[in-house]
């Protein structure tokens, strides 16, 4: 696959909106800096908002300094970004924006002499994804399978009827292979280093399986609360917010085959294997395998914070989950009963995002007792963020005329290993959606499938509403009950160890 896009029109629609400016705009600015974008690039941003071109420039400006990695940006740097950016205002729903959109692309194109590809990418709220994909079609400008190309945010649908209709719809417009859907954890350098990791060392796939592996623990933890997105998040909460995607990504990476080749279709069929291998959660039996929570007020880095029901757009008597916890199994050879715990939390006492491999202890113990005090068996945890890197726990002989054994721990960190940064998940999946490389992406059949898997939970939770919310203050790990429902197994939550070298070591 080549690396270096063909000169690339990208067409924002919602360009004035928060993902723009948050997301985008520091991404491309990023990438432009970087020498990473075509030299023929432009971008047209789309909004209902009637605001002028100089607007437009001043907003991505804006976020481009706010959020960019690279610190504040210089006005001789922004110049040669501001000449390609354009703005146009329209109703998503009139033809005659899809008129003047054509225009638009048609005069860039000649002003390059060159054909251009086209990547259409919806920064906006899901409800108005219907209009814009119709207006595309209508317009033709998605007819050209190889240049056109749509970008879709998640959430991904609501649940798993809502995910086949907008799969339908889309394909009505474009091919599966122009759909790029976004799940940004996929982005992510210590994600996308999970498949290294397995499967670039003989070391760890020949213990990666049932008979090595006790059970495997997803922690997305965020210290955060829904700020500004109470709008949207009592719509969605926490199952569908993070679980159905970003969670379910993690597990994926984690639990799939190896792949035989390094290809998108290749890698997203494995993964897909995974999803279908998902035990379906009994109906009657949600609660032994599914616990919510809502965080009620509390205190994060000591100041004080309001109750998710008194966050703005938030109903004083939500239901919505904000903390959410899963029991899964992968019923296949590898996985047969392996419980892969998942867990996510807003306003919970640290931001941490891990994978937790715990292994089977030794099959003998040949050591006295009395050596064993602090033995434990190995454990393997993947750092995804904010710490970056793999912590590896073993038992070594405490120095000494007695034999004692101690775990130890061997760590790898991003930081102290590699001297260039991360680029952010977007920068990335923004280049691979211009090259046209679609690994990092789902695919309608999986994105169905973690649908199907989370729907006994999803329509449990809507039956029934929850009791003793809040049930977890903010500044907590979250709720009793999901502690008691790993306990039920007896096991407990394992604590994030931090990497040996980081800050958070010392
Ligand atoms: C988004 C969710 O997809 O991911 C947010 O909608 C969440 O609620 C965010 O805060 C977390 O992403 P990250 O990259 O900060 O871990």
């Amino acid at each position: 696959m080549n690396n270096t896009p063909e000169p690339t029109i990208m067409i924002i629609f919602g360009s004035m909106g928060d993902l723009t400016w948050r997301k985008l705009a520091p991404a491309l600015y990023n990438l432009f800096f970087d020498h990473k974008l075509p030299e023929r690039f432009a971008v047209i941003g789309l909004d209902r908002v009637s605001q002028s071109q100089a607007d437009f420039v001043r907003r991505m400006k804006d976020g481009a300094n706010t959020f960019c990695r690279l610190g504040n940006v210089a006005d001789e740097d922004w110049k040669p970004v501001e000449a390609n950016l354009h703005y146009l205002s329209g109703d998503f729903g009139d033809p005659a924006t899809y008129t003047a959109l054509s225009q638009q692309i048609a005069a860039v194109e000649k002003a390059w002499a060159s054909q251009a590809n086209t990547i259409f990418y919806l920064a906006t709220p899901p409800a108005i994804m219907e209009t814009i994909v119709n207006g595309l079609g209508v317009a033709k400008l998605a007819h050209d399978r190889r240049r056109a190309r749509i970008v879709v945010e998640k959430p991904f649908g609501h649940d798993l009827p809502s995910a086949i209709a907008l799969n339908k719809l889309l394909s009505t417009v474009f091919h599966e292979s122009q759909i790029y859907r976004i799940d940004h954890y996929l982005g992510k350098e210590t994600v996308q280093n999970i498949l290294a990791f397995r499967f670039a060392n003989a070391l760890f796939e020949p213990i990666w399986d049932r008979r090595y592996i006790d059970h495997v623990e997803i922690t997305v933890a965020e210290t955060v609360g829904v700020e500004h997105r109470g709008a949207y998040y009592e719509h969605a909460g926490a199952l569908r917010d993070m679980i159905q995607n970003h969670l379910m990504q993690l597990l994926c990476l984690i639990a799939m085959e190896p792949m035989v080749s390094f290809d998108a279709d290749d890698i997203r069929n494995k993964k897909l294997d995974v999803l279908r291998a998902i035990r379906p959660i009994p109906a009657d039996q949600v609660d032994r395998f599914a616990v919510r929570g809502q965080y009620g007020a509390g205190q994060i880095e000591g100041a004080p914070v309001p109750a998710y029901c008194s966050e703005p757009g938030v109903a004083p008597d939500s239901s919505t989950e904000t903390y959410a916890a899963l029991k899964l199994y992968v019923d296949n050879w590898r996985w047969q009963d392996v419980p892969f715990y998942l867990r996510t939390g807003k306003r919970m006492s640290l931001a941490c995002s891990t994978v937790a491999i715990q292994f089977r202890p030794v099959p003998h113990q040949s050591f006295p007792t009395s050596s064993q005090a602090a033995w434990n068996p190995n454990y393997l945890l993947i750092h995804i963020q904010p710490e970056q890197g793999i912590l590896l726990r073993f038992q070594a002989k405490q120095p000494g005329s007695s034999f004692q054994l101690s775990p130890v721990d061997m760590s790898f960190t991003y930081s102290g290993t590699f001297k260039a940064r991360s680029p952010d998940a977007y920068e990335t999946l923004l280049i691979d959606a211009m090259i046209g490389d679609a690994m990092l992406f789902m695919r309608s059949d999986q994105v169905e499938q973690s649908w199907s898997d989370i729907s006994p939970v999803l329509n449990a939770w809507s039956k029934t509403a929850p009791s003793g919310f809040p049930n977890y203050a903010a500044g907590s790990m979250g709720p009793q009950s999901a502690d008691d429902l790993i306990a039920q197994d007896g096991r407990s939550w394992l604590p994030p160890e931090p990497l040996a070298g980081s800050s958070a070591a010392h």
